[in-house]
């Protein structure tokens, strides 16, 4: 039921990434490292001409590199965190990494070719680039209240961006009513970074399970915090654990089976050694064990 709800909800934030942004940005994660691809097909030899690459957004110069006939003249532009390959004219990838990614590096970027002796610049790629960042896995805490009132859940999530959608599900399935809710989005101190606390006061039982969910669209990553059972991931993750659990469930298996057949093995010597007209018997235990062993082996293929 868990898995149900949640794909629906995947597949309804895929289809809303697909509708809300036609041209196809580079996502970025905000203080990880990006690449704008840009790479040169022409026919011309670069490495036997004096070049240069330019990356620009709008008209604001970021990064300026010059080649002559294929070897790098190491100007004093500031490169900061903005790196082209020095090799780029002889292998035509003039693509850039930025680093550690701030949210106001999300701009339209335009890279321009320069080839000495002509007049104008090739524009060769133009990269658009979104920097999002991701959320803390969500907190979600149950406030107590007098006998007869709504209960007070609050969930708490920050250091993403944007906005995120905030979702609340009463027993997996059910949407609290939107007056039941309140979501308060603000930024972090001395920063663009978000901070959300979102609040669902309703009148449930002790054993109704609530979920808050974490949904940043731009980055597709959903998290959720569910109330009594303590569980908190990210989607995806959750199965990765599943099949580590059932691995694990194999080798603990296996080691079980081994020591009970190292066990049997001794035993049935043992039992050779002290009456040896007993050996129909012994082969039978033996058998028996074999069986159970391959019970045992088909134990964890059905429970993934
Ligand atoms: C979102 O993530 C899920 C799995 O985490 C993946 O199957 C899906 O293709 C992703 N959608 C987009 C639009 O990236
Ligand atoms: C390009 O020019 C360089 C230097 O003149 C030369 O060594 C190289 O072989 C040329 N490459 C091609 C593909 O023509
Ligand atoms: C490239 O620049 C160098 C130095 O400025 C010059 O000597 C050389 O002739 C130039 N080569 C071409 C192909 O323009
Ligand atoms: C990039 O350009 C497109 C239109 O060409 C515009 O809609 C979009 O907002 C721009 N993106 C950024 C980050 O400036
Ligand atoms: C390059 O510039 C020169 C002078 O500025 C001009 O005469 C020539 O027509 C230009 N060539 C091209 C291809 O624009
Ligand atoms: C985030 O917001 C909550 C509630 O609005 C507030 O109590 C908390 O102090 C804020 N956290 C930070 C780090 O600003």
């Amino acid at each position: 039921m868990t898995v149900s709800w949640f794909s629906g909800l995947l597949l309804l934030s895929a289809l809303t990434l697909r509708a809300s942004r036609g041209d196809k940005c580079v996502v970025g994660v905000f203080g990880e490292a990006t690449i704008l691809p840009c790479v040169y097909n022409g026919v011309k030899n670069l490495t036997a001409l004096n070049v240069s690459s330019e990356w620009r957004t709008g008209t604001e110069m970021m990064l300026r590199r010059e080649w002559t006939e294929g070897e790098e003249v190491l100007d004093a532009f500031p490169t900061g965190r903005m790196t082209v390959s020095s090799t780029a004219p002889q292998s035509g990838d003039f693509s850039v990494v930025i680093s550690d990614l701030h949210l106001s590096d999300s701009h339209n970027y335009s890279q321009y070719l320069q080839i000495q002796g002509q007049n104008q610049s090739l524009l060769l790629c133009s990269v658009c680039l979104t920097v999002a960042a991701r959320f803390t896995e969500p907190i979600l805490s149950r406030e107590d209240t007098k006998e007869g009132e709504p209960a007070k859940f609050i969930c708490h999530s920050r250091g993403g961006f944007p906005e995120p959608g905030v979702y609340w599900f009463i027993d997996h399935t059910q949407r609290p009513p939107v007056e039941a809710v309140g979501t308060h989005i603000v930024k972090l101190p001395a920063s663009e970074l978000l901070n959300v606390t979102s609040v669902l006061t309703e009148t449930v039982s002790e054993d109704t399970v609530v979920s808050c969910v974490i949904e940043n669209q731009v980055l597709n990553e959903t998290l959720s915090v569910t109330s009594g059972v303590l569980v908190s991931t990210v989607v995806g993750r959750a199965s990765q654990a599943m099949s580590m659990f059932s691995t694990g469930l194999c080798v603990v298996v296996g080691v079980l089976v081994a020591i009970a057949l190292a066990y049997q093995i001794k035993g049935d010597r043992l039992r050779r050694r002290g009456r040896q007209t007993h050996a129909e018997s012994d082969s039978e235990d033996t058998e028996m064990i074999v069986v159970n062993f391959e019970q045992l082996k088909s134990l964890p293929e059905t429970d993934v």
